[in-house]
């Protein structure tokens, strides 16, 4: 079973001439296999940890390892991250004009799987990854996140997700700006995946809106850059009824 292991990161970007330190000492561990939720208020250091992960150039790393089966994430280059078996959905996704969705998806799969998929094969995967999430065959020739709407880009990462078959997902507010029946497509989709046991997931999310359709084995609450808490899915419910008020410093200002 692949294991993803954080120790002690700490993360810095530049700001306004200055060095802020962002991430003050992450630990965590996410195995294939099991679903973790990071839930927190906003700008507590949730999407620095996913861009750090994915290696984001703006993203300074100070202190910390990160290593997938042992080897040092951290040295990878983005493409050898994917190989390795990572994914990353960002909660911001580039637009990539010029590329269709179906070859982005061709040409990733290819990189993965060390050969490119059997055409014919690949037409059927792909057409049936996208009944199931309800997406239409016409999705295919548009270009990689031009004009998508937020469903769209969502759907399209869930997409990826199901094609590339990933050891470690990492999924940025996948649930935000989805209407109820996107959200419940894409929980579904991110089920399925899980069902394989093939698959650690580490769910990013600021609401908890997401965990009635998703039940993380594990929760875990950011606050100012490191996690403050970690617990069951009862976690969850708990920050349903009362908010990240506990966890933030000034109490009330959690957007
Ligand atoms: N690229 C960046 N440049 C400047 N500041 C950043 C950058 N990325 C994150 N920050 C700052 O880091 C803090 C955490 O942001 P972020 O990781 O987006 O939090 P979250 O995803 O939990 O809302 C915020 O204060 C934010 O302004
Ligand atoms: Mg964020």
């Amino acid at each position: 079973m692949a294991t993803l292991e954080i120790h002690d990161l700490h993360v810095t970007v530049e700001a306004d001439n200055a060095t802020k330190e962002i991430l003050k000492g992450v630990d965590l561990t996410v195995k294939q296999g099991e679903t973790h939720a990071i839930m927190g208020p906003n700008g507590s250091g949730k999407s620095t940890l996913a861009y750090s992960l994915a290696g984001h150039p703006k993203y300074t790393i100070t202190g910390g390892t990160v290593t997938l089966d042992g080897e040092d994430v951290l040295e990878m280059s983005v493409d050898e991250r994917a190989r390795a078996g990572l994914f990353l959905a960002m909660q911001y996704p580039v637009e990539i004009p010029g590329v269709s969705v179906s070859n982005f998806l061709r040409t990733s799969a290819t990189a993965i799987r060390g050969e490119a998929p059997k055409l014919r094969l690949w037409v059927k995967e792909v057409k049936e990854a996208m009944q199931r999430l309800n997406m239409d065959p016409s999705f295919a020739e548009r270009n990689v996140n031009e004009g998508f709407s937020g469903g769209e880009k969502k759907r399209h990462e869930i997409l990826q997700l199901e094609l590339l078959k990933p050891k470690i997902a990492i999924l940025d507010e996948t649930d935000s700006g989805l209407d109820v029946d996107a959200l419940r497509i894409v929980s579904e989709g991110v089920n399925r995946v899980r069902e394989t046991g093939e698959v650690g997931t580490l769910l990013i999310t600021h609401y908890t809106r997401i965990l009635r359709y998703i039940k993380p084995d594990f929760v875990h609450v950011f606050s100012d850059g490191r996690i403050a808490e970690s617990g069951g899915a009862e976690l969850a419910d708990k920050l349903e009824n009362e908010g990240y008020e506990a966890y933030t410093t000034k109490g009330g200002v959690s957007a």
